[in-house]
């Protein structure tokens, strides 16, 4: 007999086809004469009707373990159901409990739990339907986003995850030592002597992959990496995680242009696999969380990005009729609220700002021929913000050297950095997606801790 997920059953199974599947009790409905079980195994929303009938050896004794969240195989015929809701369903020959799940402590039973009380129970939420169509699409988002890339010819690279260098400047690092936090050793002056920790100088969790991944660009010509960075940023905010994932395309002999073409191209083709191939999850996303998520996909999908300059937006916001938290001028670090603005309110549908002021930014975007702007760009999302950040990059050795300096960075520290522009130098740019941000933005799940599996925030790293 095939034993089958319950995703393929739903989709071909035929009346009379005999079958296994496995999976977890969602719920149990006892009649006269037979019960019906839904059957879950995580391969799609729906559930598989399971029918038991009162003449299958021990039924009641097999009922009575059948509780919400009990483990089961059940081996039988598929027939065409009679109820609605369903095209088949499974008449049980043989149902084997692996393990019960006790009703007066299984936490999860048939009704709605808020997001708040499903995230201290970090270890069960998975089993739920709307977790259960968060991870089908965050896996169909990786998918289509090595798809993407593979179709490219870009290489994927894998960055260290402990580096020495910051990338974006803003001191958000988790330390990595394994030095003795009870007994640190020092030097005269008691400074940390890092000299006797394990790498024989600070060594930190890193902030992005792009260093290094600029590295393999100038080798390889078009590359990505995909992989966790970290952030020590301490934001209790809906949109920040100490641990995320990052997807970081870097190209040679590509400039700003160059760059937001790939990215607008990127998150449609993401958009388009994800409406393709999770058609069921995204239409529940539709009903139960927010009902413009579809509307939204076939906007990014069918329509173009908008295109501004910092200077450009810095004057709608100035002439918007909204009052700001944080006013606005000119120089000033855009906020998620004026990011909202220009998304959601002004254009309604990505954004993509460009030419940000050089102050504002990293030392490795390139300076433009003002001095007072960078060739930096910024994706908005509506409701999210800042999805994507990208730049060109400073190809230029003594005006990179000049920017390091001027950030209180020592050019030494980089000197490998530095030699990308020393030897064979080239126009090159690339840039950063916010995965879980994606995530967010494609489901319309309005907290971040609920699109990862095991959210990482100041104060909570349970599970
Ligand atoms: O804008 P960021 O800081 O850019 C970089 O790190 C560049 N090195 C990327 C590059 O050019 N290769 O971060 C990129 C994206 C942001 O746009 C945002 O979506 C996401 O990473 N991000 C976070 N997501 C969740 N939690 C956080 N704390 C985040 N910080 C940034
Ligand atoms: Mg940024």
């Amino acid at each position: 007999m095939v034993n089958l997920r319950i995703a393929e059953v739903l989709r071909n199974g035929q009346p009379d086809e005999s079958l296994v599947v496995q999976g977890w009790v969602r719920t149990k409905r006892e009649l006269k004469g037979f019960a019906f079980i839904e059957v879950n195994d995580g391969s799609s929303l729906a559930s598989l009707q399971v029918v038991i009938n009162e003449d299958l050896p021990e039924y009641d004794s097999v009922l009575k373990k059948l509780n919400t969240g009990a483990s089961v195989e059940v081996a039988g015929v598929l027939v065409t159901s009679q109820g609605k809701g369903q095209r088949v369903e499974l008449k049980a020959n043989k149902v084997t409990v692996y393990g019960e799940a006790d009703p007066d402590t299984y936490p999860l039973q048939k009704k709605r739990h808020s997001f708040e009380f499903l995230r201290t129970i970090g270890h069960l939420r998975s089993r739920t339907n709307s977790f259960g169509a968060v991870f089908r699409v965050r896996n169909a988002c990786s998918t289509a986003i090595h798809q993407f890339f593979q179709q490219r010819g870009f290489l994927w690279v894998h960055t260290p995850i402990i580096t020495a260098n910051d990338c974006e400047g803003a001191g958000e690092l988790f330390s990595v030592t394994s030095l003795d936090l009870k007994d640190v050793p020092r030097k005269e002056n008691k400074a940390v002597d890092y000299g006797k920790d394990f790498f024989s100088k600070p060594t930190y969790l890193t902030v992005s992959g792009q260093l290094e991944a600029e590295v393999m660009a100038t080798a390889f010509t078009n590359v990505y990496t995909f992989g966790p960075t970290f952030r020590a940023e301490n934001s209790n905010t809906s949109r920040h995680l100490a641990e995320f994932w990052m997807v970081e395309p870097e190209m040679a002999f590509c400039d700003l242009k160059g760059d937001m073409d790939l990215a607008e191209a990127f998150l449609k083709h993401i958009f388009k696999y994800v409406m393709e191939t999770c058609a069921e999850d995204m239409e529940f996303f539709n009903q139960r969380i927010d009902n413009t998520v579809i509307a939204t996909a076939e906007n990014i999908i069918n329509n173009e990005f908008e295109r501004v300059t910092y200077t450009e937006a810095i004057k709608l916001l100035e002439k918007a009729d909204v009052k700001f938290e944080y006013p606005v001028s000119w120089g000033l670090d855009l906020q998620s609220e004026h990011e909202r603005y220009l998304a959601e309110q002004l254009f309604k549908k990505p954004t993509i700002v460009t030419n940000y002021p050089v102050q504002i930014k990293a030392f490795y975007m390139r300076l433009d021929d003002d001095e007072k702007t960078v060739a930096a760009m910024d994706i908005l999302a509506p409701k999210i913000g800042e999805i994507i950040g990208g730049s060109q990059r400073e190809e230029r050795l003594e005006i990179l050297e000049r920017r390091i300096l001027a950030q209180g960075m020592k050019p030494e520290d980089l000197w490998w950095y530095l030699d990308l522009r020393r030897f064979g130098t080239v126009p090159h740019a690339g840039f950063g997606l916010g995965f879980e941000r994606l995530v967010q933005f494609m489901t319309g799940m309005g907290n971040i801790r609920d699109v990862i599996p095991f959210p990482r925030t100041p104060e909570s790293a349970e599970f």
